[in-house]
């Protein structure tokens, strides 16, 4: 599927990353409501955003909003963390509602945490606007928040070096005072942090919380079915579109393995 007219057939929920670890949110929603179809959009052109200043980051997520607006899609999903923290508060997109992960990631993280400090995970982007913070204490005046950026953990993900020495050692050096300080609810503020489920398992103890973007969209997007703010797809018209800024043999090859067992057509290029 090409051309623009024929990306029109039937609507679908748009999801944007700046890159590959989006996909663990398109897996997961893609799982939750196996009748609705996906329009992805992964930004690996010019990743990373994470150490982009919030005008970039801005400018580059409203070029995407604007082609997935034009592939016809229901609803707007900002798998983004770190672009995320630039549209913190806005509802919709010229109409199409807009969902981001720090709102409903915060809130997750207050349902599970019982009044203990929260760790939130991030980017240098994410970690320095303080979005989270802000949102959890906006939530909970008294909530006591540890920020940490973690920036070389989308670097490993890109390059597949999980569960390896090397995602471990460099996982110890980030959150040794996490671990030290007993904290248990741990916010993934990174699209690509929930690849790196096990070593900080490992790290942090089995115990530990992590709270992750997939699941707490999941129930984000139950509530506008649930509200009729957008209408439930008909069964068999299923499509999953996964379209990127960049082609190579490499993210295609990390792409279909994350995936997996889901399988995805032929990946297509866009210019935005
Ligand atoms: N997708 C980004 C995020 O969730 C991480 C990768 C990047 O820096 O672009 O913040």
């Amino acid at each position: 599927m090409t051309s623009s007219q024929e990306n029109k057939q039937a609507s679908s929920i748009g999801i944007f990353d700046s890159g590959l670890g989006g996909l663990t949110v398109l897996k997961d929603l893609a799982t939750r409501f196996p009748h609705e179809s996906f329009t992805y959009l992964g930004d690996i052109a010019r990743l990373p955003y994470g150490n982009k200043s919030p005008e970039t980051i801005k400018r580059y997520g409203l070029q995407i909003l604007r082609f997935l607006k034009d592939a016809n899609v229901k609803a707007l999903i900002i798998a983004c963390n770190s672009a995320s923290t630039v549209f913190l508060g806005q509802n919709d997109f010229e109409n199409i509602p807009l969902l981001n992960v720090i709102e409903p990631g915060s809130a997750a993280a207050l349902r599970v945490s019982n009044g203990e400090p929260i760790a939130v995970l991030g980017t240098s982007a994410t970690i320095n606007s303080h979005a989270y913070e802000k949102t959890l204490k906006e939530l909970n005046n008294n909530q006591k928040v540890i920020e940490k950026a973690c920036p070389l953990f989308v670097s490993l993900v890109e390059e597949g070096i999980v569960g390896d020495p090397i995602s471990f050692l460099i996982g110890e050096r980030y959150l040794k005072d996490i671990r030290d300080q007993k904290i248990k609810t741990v916010i993934l503020g990174c699209t690509h942090y929930p690849i790196l489920r096990d070593d900080l398992k490992q790290i942090l103890g089995d115990d530990v919380k992590l709270i992750e973007s997939g699941e707490v969209l999941g129930e984000r997007l139950h509530e506008l079915f649930a509200s009729g703010a957008i209408s439930r797809a008909e069964k068999g018209q299923r499509f999953i579109r996964v379209c990127t800024t960049d082609i190579t043999d490499h993210f295609e090859h990390l792409a279909r393995n994350l995936m997996k067992p889901i399988s995805i057509g032929p990946l297509e290029r866009v210019i935005l």
